[in-house]
């Protein structure tokens, strides 16, 4: 396959959003539209939109943490099939907010189901994919909360909602994906003014992949 697949990763609040916004923007510049696709989980097509509805609803306050983690990996694995596939195929630059790391620091680590176990059902869904670079946009858990607090407080989901000892272990959790796997994942610190963190992100694709930027 042709293309190039890069996931960001990070605590709620470390501003991913704006982040892949404007790489996608910049990217689009040089390369084409039809070259670049943004896509994000739980979501990206029909099917993994609707368990992503499922997930984020409010009222679902009773759901199982295994329930959860089956949903997420769900959701991955169609999103696979319908979208990453086919856009590495066509030789495209994916650049996907969230991938199987979010399960490891969210339901292994912060729900405490166990990051082994959570790797090992997202194996089935992975099917072997994954992404050839992952940017993890760093930031403490108390200015990432405090970020959501200020910025999208009409936007908080059923997961930002979980207290500040939950949001301490999914950093920890991505700290340790991040030592752990060194080839693939950068870390980037994302408590630097946004420009700054663009420009650590745009230097770092063009590391791994010296024809982008
Ligand atoms: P976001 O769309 O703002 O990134 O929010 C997605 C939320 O879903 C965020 O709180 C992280 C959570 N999440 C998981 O818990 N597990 C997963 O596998 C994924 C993809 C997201």
């Amino acid at each position: 396959m042709d293309g190039k697949f890069i996931s960001f990763e990070g605590p709620d609040g470390a501003g991913k959003t704006s982040v892949i916004q404007q790489i996608q923007q910049q990217l689009e510049d040089q390369l084409g539209t039809e070259k670049v696709m943004y896509t994000r989980e739980p979501g990206g097509n029909k099917i993994s939109e609707q368990i992503r509805q499922v997930l984020f609803d409010g009222q679902n306050t009773d759901m199982d943490g295994r329930t959860e983690a089956l949903l997420f990996a769900a959701a991955r694995r169609q999103h696979i099939v319908s979208e990453i596939i086919p856009g590495l195929k066509a030789g495209r630059v994916i650049l996907c907010d969230r991938f199987v790391d979010s399960s490891i620091a969210y339901q292994g680590a912060g729900r405490g189901l166990g990051e082994k176990e959570i790797w090992q059902i997202n194996q089935f869904a992975i099917d072997g994919l994954m992404p050839s670079l992952t940017i993890y946009l760093d930031i403490e858990s108390e200015i990432g909360l405090r970020r959501i607090a200020e910025h999208r407080s009409n936007q908080i989901n059923r997961l930002d909602k979980e207290k500040l000892a939950f949001h301490q272990t999914v950093r920890q959790s991505y700290l340790k994906l991040y030592k752990n796997y060194p080839e693939r994942i950068k870390l980037i610190d994302a408590s630097q003014p946004l420009e700054k963190v663009i420009e650590d992100v745009k230097a770092t694709i063009h590391d791994r992949f010296s024809d982008l930027f």
